[in-house]
């Protein structure tokens, strides 16, 4: 469920890796283990494709053995203080992208002192390490996972139910709203919902979910009936839900256009432009603690709105990731994930959806 960044230096800590892959594919499945950062395009910034893989991760394990702190070059300097040194610039761009950062001591090193590294990287010195030693080496790997796993989970207070009457005026203001959008005769959309005796579809689901999802657009079944994702989509959000014990009436679901775009055709920036108050008013009313974007188009507007560096990933490379975000109201996360239309049609793709989705059991 987590992804893990293993940071190391060959020449340093190399078998160690290898043992420590070994022992934490019996926790966590090898697609979420990432070692090598693979090859780099010529003409492609290094320094930003490194920090594209490590921001992938949730956490970051930093290997740090008896020659991490010396090891020279060829020509005798030492490499830590060499700017384009990858073990330095992964390390730096976790801690600049706040990541949940373990150091991890092997073949008895010990953690230097912050003065002895470049400033970029100091901040690593001051956390608390794990030593993985030879004898113990299942039995410390064990107490790894068990960090990885809480400090994943910190900070994951469940959010608090609202009182009755608050509740109350989340339901007055999203009945509001409804009827703002019923009355959208300006929108661009307008035109095509009442030709066809459509429903404009603002969204479903409990007033203060925990778990927001930001779909792309209603589709026909939904503008019949004006509700969110009731077709083909829909079944298979109900299903990623039940297999992580949720239903439908837990969650609240929304679209970025919230009326149907005629043709089946992508969202125009105009139309985006106009609902996005809607979508806006609907996160500050539920006030979730996640926002799952489902698709491209959901998850560009999102990544932008809360000005998350990722806003120019595609999603392809952002699926699944847990971000954090200020909202508000307080901090909230962000997990992009494909869009059930999408996964509809491919065995692997749905598997990915299932293990991405995962991450909002944290939220439950
Ligand atoms: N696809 C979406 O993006 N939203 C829906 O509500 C249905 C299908």
């Amino acid at each position: 469920m987590s992804r893990i960044f293993i940071n190391y230096r060959r020449q340093d800590t190399e078998g160690y890796v290898g043992r420590l892959y070994d022992h934490l594919l019996k926790h966590f499945d090898s697609g979420d283990i990432f070692i090598d950062v693979n090859s780099i395009q010529p003409g492609v910034d290094f320094t930003r494709a490194l920090e594209n893989a490590v921001s992938a991760c949730d956490v970051f394990i930093a290997m740090i053995g008896p020659q991490w702190l010396n090891a020279t070059d060829e020509g005798g300097e030492r490499r830590l203080d060499q700017w384009n040194d990858f073990v330095r610039l992964e390390i730096a761009s976790a801690l600049k992208l706040n990541k949940v950062v373990i150091p991890v001591l092997v073949g008895q090193a010990r953690m230097p002192a912050p003065a002895l590294v470049p400033d970029d990287i100091a901040p690593l010195c001051l956390r608390n390490a794990i030593e993985l030693s030879h004898q113990r080496f299942a039995y410390d790997v064990e107490r790894l996972v068990e960090a990885i796993r809480n400090s994943v989970s910190a900070g994951f207070a469940l959010k608090p139910q609202a009182d009755m009457p608050t509740l109350r005026q989340k339901e007055s203001a999203l009945k509001s709203l409804r009827l703002e959008l019923v009355d959208a005769t300006e929108s661009p959309l307008y035109r095509f919902r009442s030709e066809n005796r459509a429903f404009p579809v603002l969204g479903e689901g409990s007033p203060d979910a925990s778990i927001m999802f930001i779909g792309e657009a209603p589709g026909k079944t939904e503008v019949e009936k004006g509700k969110p994702f009731c077709g083909p989509s829909g079944e298979v959000l109900s299903e990623m839900l039940n297999g992580i014990g949720l239903r439908r009436a837990d969650v609240y679901m929304t679209n970025l256009l919230l009326d149907r775009p005629p043709a089946k055709r992508d969202p125009l920036p105009e139309e985006i432009d106009f609902y996005a108050p809607f979508v806006d008013r609907l996160i500050e009313i539920v006030q979730p603690a996640v926002i799952a974007s489902l698709g491209r188009f959901a998850s560009s507007y999102i990544l932008k709105k809360f000005d998350l560096p990722e806003q120019r990933s595609r999603i392809s490379d952002v699926h699944g990731m847990l971000l954090q975000a200020r909202a508000p109201y307080g901090d909230i996360h962000i997990v992009p994930l494909y869009h059930p239309a999408v996964v509809l049609y491919s065995a692997s793709r749905k598997e990915m959806l299932r293990r991405d989705f995962e991450k909002l059991r944290l939220f439950t």
